[in-house]
């Protein structure tokens, strides 16, 4: 079933020649998997430039002049956050899903009180080179691991393999990659993320108040969860600790293949 429904989806997308890869292999650009620019992510010039990691550090910082939110202040400039789980944790996120996501803060897809106003502050070159600046902190320290006990542990790492296909609730892995390190298809990062966040995302597509976003596939997963699972797979993902990410860069395409 899960080779179906990847190959359904891919099926879905656009067919596009081969893309050379950029110089640092590195998806920092906004593109899908294969170096395609989804369809659900419409194509416009202004997003087809790479992000630059110098110019998103200064606004990680906080950019001097009224209307900019330093996001290091709630994300930290490594994108760690500050440990408490009120803030997800940014740091080694793909440039592509981040900026994906501040555009959809900014456009009102996705609403919340803090990051629509911050959102609207920046200009699409700012969110691709603060997302830009974010994704390349792959080595900022993960908080604490969670010790969840052993049921949750184990009900969370079956969820994550196995789902409930019963319910709709197809196996993390499939998307986020062995133990949630971040996988193709536009799936983030989920090990280390912070489980408050994690389960505030998940209750957040079970009452329809997170827009469906990629593949719009997480709505219908959340709502097959039960409030158990829900904490059972924040806690899971939070204890996580891969020794390999998944790649989660697209095997060909890059900055080059937006230069259009
Ligand atoms: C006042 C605290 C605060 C500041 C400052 C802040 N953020 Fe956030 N950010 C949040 C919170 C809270 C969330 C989770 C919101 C939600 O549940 O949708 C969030 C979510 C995000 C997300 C989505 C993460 C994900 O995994 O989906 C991104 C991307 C992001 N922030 C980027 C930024 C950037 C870039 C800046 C600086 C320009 C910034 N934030 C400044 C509080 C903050
Ligand atoms: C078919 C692919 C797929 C499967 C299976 C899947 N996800 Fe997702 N997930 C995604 C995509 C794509 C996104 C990004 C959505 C967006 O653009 O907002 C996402 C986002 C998320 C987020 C938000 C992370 C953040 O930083 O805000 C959480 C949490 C999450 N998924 C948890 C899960 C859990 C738990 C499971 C298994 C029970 C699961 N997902 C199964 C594709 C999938």
């Amino acid at each position: 079933v899960r080779a179906a429904v990847i190959a359904l989806l891919l099926a879905a997308l656009p067919a596009v020649a081969q893309q050379p890869a950029a110089p640092d292999g590195k998806r920092n650009d906004i593109t899908g998997p294969f170096g395609v620019r989804p369809l659900w992510q419409p194509a416009t010039a202004e997003r087809s430039r790479p992000g630059d990691p110098a110019a998103g550090r200064v606004l990680a910082a906080g950019r001097e002049g009224a209307g900019n939110w330093a996001c290091h202040s709630c994300h930290g400039m490594d994108g760690a956050a500050e440990g408490s789980g009120a803030f997800p944790r940014l740091a080694g996120q793909s440039a592509w899903y981040l900026f994906a996501q501040l555009a959809a803060y900014a456009s009102g897809e996705r609403a919340h009180p803090e990051m629509t106003p911050i959102a609207r502050s920046l200009t699409i070159s700012d969110m691709q080179d603060v997302s830009a600046w974010y994704a390349a902190q792959t080595d900022a320290p993960l908080a604490p691991a969670p010790r969840p006990d052993v049921r949750t542990l184990q009900l969370g790492a079956a969820l994550s393999a196995a789902g409930v296909p019963a319910r709709g609730v197809t196996a993390c892995q499939s998307c986020h990659g062995a133990g949630g390190a971040g996988g193709d298809l536009m799936a983030p990062v989920l090990a280390g993320q912070y489980a408050a966040y994690t389960a505030l995302q998940l209750r957040l597509w079970k009452r329809g108040e997170r827009n469906a976003g990629a593949l719009g596939v997480m709505p219908r997963i959340a709502s097959g969860m039960t409030e158990d699972e829900i904490a059972a797979a924040a806690a899971y993902f939070a204890s996580v600790r891969p020794a390999v990410r998944a790649s989660v860069d697209p095997p060909t395409g890059d900055a080059t293949a937006t230069q259009r």
